[in-house]
């Protein structure tokens, strides 16, 4: 299943022109309580190591990515896409859809600060989940805008130390009574629930959603300025994917940071950035839910294990012959397998079917002649041993052998 899960995102963020790296396990601890924001930092694993140094292991990868693009700024043309796929640590309260160890799928955009790249990461999100079999109305990606948040705390005079916190709130506001958030936000309460409701909009969503409309995804996301995200660096567009049944712990989270470089450099590199990870538990939960993604997973994994070949050794006398073979066989690139020790004909083609195996060679008394069966449609013939490649590659014609 993980493999299955990796497989996919490699395959869509290469089709996206995303390029893979990788960071370092072991973080400085300030890397993290510089800028992710109070809930990471409490979800930190964190201990001083042999030389006093404080260390935390990742519990995500974009403050790694900052701080390696600010050093490497200018060996690398813009924009960057690279994706990764790190373990990370949290020290969070385990439960349905969060572990404490995890991995997550990266991807990011740096040093593009158009809109541009905003519907790129959103389309990729998109795709990613459509990769494993999704539809529009197993999932969705809701879209929103810090920004347009900041800009009305600003208009109601909010002072910026309180910035943090209130968007904090309103990012758990849907999953709190009202009541509750409402004490917690005062005299903001009334204008906050009034756009929560759905008053007030954002030029910006808009034109990012009509892209998508452009390139056939619009049914795949939503406005839903209820969105703030929990971690603190972000600046701009912010965006979750959930599914739409509601059952589960959001699948992927991004968004804009144009400011965490700058800060993360103290000021030596501004880049503008966004992206967004995604997760492999709650996906691995959802492929379980619904059963065209199952059905995929299940393909894939079945594909994956089949055998081309079995070798039925039926006279161990000709068993060096057949190992020759097999060699000649798997150098070709052919899934091959045979029993490593003596056992029954009938055991052995039992063993084959077990396997998925699409033919079975027999080597026995008919040599230098062996048979060859196709086990899907139970024809067997003899053939010359010298003429079973030949034989092979047209038989098993939609499996050809790589060479
Ligand atoms: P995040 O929302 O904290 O964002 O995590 C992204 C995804 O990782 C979540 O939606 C979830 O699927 C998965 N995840 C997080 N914590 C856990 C956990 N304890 N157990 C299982 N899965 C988990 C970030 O980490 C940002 N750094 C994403 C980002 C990349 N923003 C810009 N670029």
């Amino acid at each position: 299943m993980r493999n299955y899960i990796f497989d996919r995102w490699r395959e869509v963020a290469r089709n996206y022109g995303f390029v893979e790296w990788d960071g370092p396990v072991l973080e400085p601890t300030a890397l993290y309580t510089k800028k992710s924001g109070p809930e990471i930092v409490a979800q930190l694993f964190n201990f001083t190591d042999k030389g006093e140094r404080e260390v935390a292991m990742r519990p995500e990868l974009t403050p790694t990515l900052a701080r390696v693009v600010a050093a490497h700024d200018r060996e690398f043309k813009k924009p960057l896409k690279w994706f990764s796929i790190p373990q990370c640590f949290r020290y969070e309260k385990q439960q349905r859809g969060r572990l404490r160890e995890h991995f997550q799928f990266n991807a990011d955009i740096i040093g593009e600060a158009s809109l541009g790249a905003d519907v790129e990461s959103i389309a990729l999100c998109v795709d990613l989940l459509r990769s494993f079999g999704f539809a529009a109305n197993d999932f969705v990606v809701r879209v929103s805008d810090r920004e347009f948040w900041i800009d009305f705390l600003r208009t109601h005079g909010v002072a910026e130390e309180s910035w943090q916190e209130i968007l904090q709130v309103i990012d758990k506001s849907e999953r709190e009574p009202r009541e509750k958030t409402a004490t917690k936000l005062g005299a903001l309460a009334e204008p906050t629930f009034k756009i929560l409701d759905g008053e007030g909009g954002s030029g910006k969503l808009d034109e990012i959603v009509a892209a998508l409309k452009v390139r056939g995804l619009a049914d795949f996301v939503e406005v839903d300025l209820g969105i703030v995200r929990g971690l603190a660096y972000y600046s701009g567009v912010v965006f979750e994917a959930f599914d739409r049944a509601g059952k589960l712990r959001a699948l992927a989270g991004g968004g804009r940071y144009d400011n965490l470089i700058h800060h993360l450099s103290d000021g030596a590199v501004s880049l503008p950035a966004i992206g967004f990870a995604m997760g492999d538990v709650v996906l691995g939960e959802l492929i379980g839910e619904i059963p065209a993604a199952k059905e995929k997973l299940e393909k894939a994994i079945a594909a994956q294990q089949n055998l081309d070949i079995y070798v039925v050794i039926a006279k161990e006398e000709r068993r060096a012959d057949a190992l020759a073979q097999i060699q000649a066989l798997r150098d070709r690139g052919w899934r091959v397998d045979y029993p490593l020790t003596p056992a029954k004909v009938g055991k052995q083609f039992q063993t084959a079917e077990q396997l998925g195996a699409r033919a079975a060679i027999l080597f026995g008394d008919e040599w230098p002649q062996v048979a060859l069966k196709d086990l899907a449609t139970g024809k067997q013939e003899l053939i010359e041993c010298d003429l079973l490649l030949a034989r092979l590659k047209s038989m098993l014609r939609e499996t050809a052998a790589p060479g």
